[in-house]
């Protein structure tokens, strides 16, 4: 089989990577890709955005499966695109993955489908909203209803830090389009936890757990980012609990959308709070996550084709999954600055060193010149490995980083860490 990757970060490399380690792949192209896959698949000059440009490379080069890694493609229509075109694609159309592009569609969608998140109001005016939070209780939070990159969630203390984000989202218009109509929705506290599943429309097969490391810095203080870090499994996962979120929050949201015409084909993520009252759905990703893609496929033995290409095929019930009793994790090397500005081009030493060392290095801001390796973005690298327990996992991870240098260089040095 030949096989396209859509994207250029650390998730995208680590679908690479898993992907060459099966049997029925002849070829993998990635578009645009990064320079770690150059071993392992030939990169494209397309962006991920310009989806009548990737239809056609994969219409010429007779691909027969293309994974789409991040939202803006999904949210533009790629899937559609390729359906009209008989090219075969894992990832949901256009209209499935309002899930993740429309926050308060998914709202709605739960409160009709019993789909356990917070209390929520959704509005398109700025001064209702105002008005909204002289009864409200604090804290709240208020989100910005498109894609966001990450950005686009203020937990809010008072009334005056909501008017703030009110003023950010609506007035300012600091995420464009997405800002037009925000949530508001209550507060809750309890450790987080990543679930995500592959989909064929109808059924629904679970990946392993997962946890992600939002905050910028250790302790989980600062800004949120796309994640700074990840694990696999979450630690608070028992079979009854995982057992819940499927039949309370999973099976549910895609027979939900199904019964709207609304199929989920592809890879649902929903990031959930586990509070004492159960699992609740803080938001859907209409996509793989990221970094939580890199440790989930580090303890996936089986083929990750067989997955994909049963889900694209409408045919998930011939995959099984066998995963590492092992435990995995992942560290996020990033630029200093990093959800905010940063600078860029410097170089990057001591790859081949950490990998001797058994760590998986995967790139995701990575460029490549004459004279070798150098940053080309916030997040630059995720250093990721398995070992029999998460203290042994996090060890030759962070052994791994001592030989690593650049530039600006920053990273947490608590990934692992919970609050179990
Ligand atoms: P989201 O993009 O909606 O997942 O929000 C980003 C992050 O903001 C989440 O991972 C949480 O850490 C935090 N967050 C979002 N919604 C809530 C909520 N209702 N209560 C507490 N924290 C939240
Ligand atoms: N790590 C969170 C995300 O991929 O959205």
């Amino acid at each position: 089989m030949k096989i396209l990757i859509v994207g250029s970060g650390g998730r995208e490399h680590a679908l690479v990577w898993k992907i060459s380690q099966s049997k029925r792949v002849s070829k993998i192209f990635a578009a645009p890709g990064n320079p770690g896959m150059t071993q392992l698949a030939e990169l494209v000059d397309i962006k991920p955005t310009s989806i009548i440009e990737l239809a056609d490379f994969a219409q010429q080069e007779k691909i027969d499966l293309t994974v789409v890694g991040p939202e803006q493609p999904l949210a533009l229509g790629i899937v559609d695109e390729f359906n009209n075109r008989n090219l075969k694609i894992f990832g949901p159309t256009q209209k499935a993955a309002m899930i993740e592009t429309s926050k308060s569609f998914a709202k709605e969608f739960m409160r009709k489908n019993n789909i356990p998140t917070p209390a929520f109001k959704v509005f398109s005016s700025p001064s209702e909203a105002l008005d909204h939070f002289s009864e409200a209780q604090f804290p709240l939070v208020v989100k910005a209803d498109g894609l966001a990159a990450g950005k686009g969630v203020y937990i809010c203390k008072k009334k005056e830090d909501a008017a703030a984000a009110v003023n950010d989202i609506m007035l300012e218009g600091k995420y464009g389009k997405s800002g037009e109509r925000i949530v508001v929705e209550e507060f809750l506290s309890g450790q987080e936890m990543t679930f995500m599943a592959v989909c064929d429309g109808k059924r629904v097969f679970p990946l392993a757990t997962s946890m992600d490391y939002k905050k910028a810095l250790e302790g989980d203080k600062g800004p949120n980012t796309g994640g700074m870090g990840a694990i696999s499994p979450a630690p608070q996962i028992s079979r009854d609990l995982f057992d819940q979120i499927m039949k309370t929050i999973i099976q549910p949201t895609v027979a939900g959308l199904k019964f709207e015409n609304k199929e989920f084909k592809g890879l649902l993520y929903a990031g959930l709070m586990i509070t004492r009252d159960g699992p609740q759905v803080l938001e859907f990703n209409a996509r793989f996550g990221d970094p939580e893609t890199q440790v989930v496929l580090m303890r996936l033995k089986s083929d990750l084709v067989d997955i994909l290409d049963g889900a694209a095929d409408e045919n998930l019930f011939d995959v099984a999954a066998d995963w590492e009793e092992n435990v995995a994790g992942c560290v996020v090397l990033a630029t200093k600055g990093y959800p905010q500005k940063v600078v860029t081009g410097h170089r990057i030493q001591g790859l081949e060193r950490a990998k001797s060392l058994g760590v998986e290095v995967f790139h995701a801001g990575t460029a490549q010149d004459a004279e070798g390796l150098a940053t080309s973005g916030g997040r630059v690298l995720n250093v990721c490995a398995v070992a029999p327990t998460l203290k042994d996992a996090m060890a030759k991870i962070y052994d791994g980083i001592s030989f690593i240098t650049f530039e600006d260089m920053v990273f947490r040095r608590d990934i692992g860490w919970s609050r179990k």
